[in-house]
């Protein structure tokens, strides 16, 4: 398994990671849940209408953490806007719960990738383990 393949079956077993994002000079958090991997890329979702989006536009750094059996990941790093319809259509088909609340031609689903991103394992009995993602 490849470093960002580990990083998307961690966070889809967590079920739920908290994505901090930067508002001005506060730190703001929330559960997520979306993770996709496509195209060697790994994609969350949101809405394009949600602070979070904003935020994110201003200032696409973020981190992640999920907890997990003991152990946590935390994905830092920046986070890219992509369009792609195809992208939206496959996040829809993973997750289709999903479907009740975004359309990909609805103008508020967001699809959003890491980019120059580190995920780092960590557990309280074992050293913690970075991989480029
Ligand atoms: C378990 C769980 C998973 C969630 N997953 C997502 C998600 O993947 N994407 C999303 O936009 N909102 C998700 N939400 C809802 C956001 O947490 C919520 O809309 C939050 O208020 C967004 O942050 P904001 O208020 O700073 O914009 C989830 C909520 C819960 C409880």
């Amino acid at each position: 398994m490849t470093g960002i393949e580990r990083v998307c079956k961690f966070l889809a077993e967590a079920q739920t990671y908290y994505l901090a994002t930067m508002d001005k000079d506060m730190p703001r958090v929330r559960p997520f849940g979306t993770v996709l991997l496509h195209e060697g890329k790994l994609y969350i979702q949101t809405g394009k209408s949600k602070d979070v989006s904003k935020q994110i536009a201003i200032n696409p750094k973020v981190e992640l953490c999920a907890f997990k059996d003991g152990k946590w990941v935390r994905v830092a790093g920046e986070l890219v806007n992509d369009d792609n319809r195809d992208v939206k259509v496959a996040m829809l088909e993973a997750m289709p719960t999903l479907k009740a609340m975004y359309d990909p031609d609805d103008g508020n689903m967001q699809m959003l990738y890491f980019k120059n991103a580190t995920a780092t394992f960590s557990s309280f009995t074992e050293e913690s383990e970075s991989v480029e993602i």
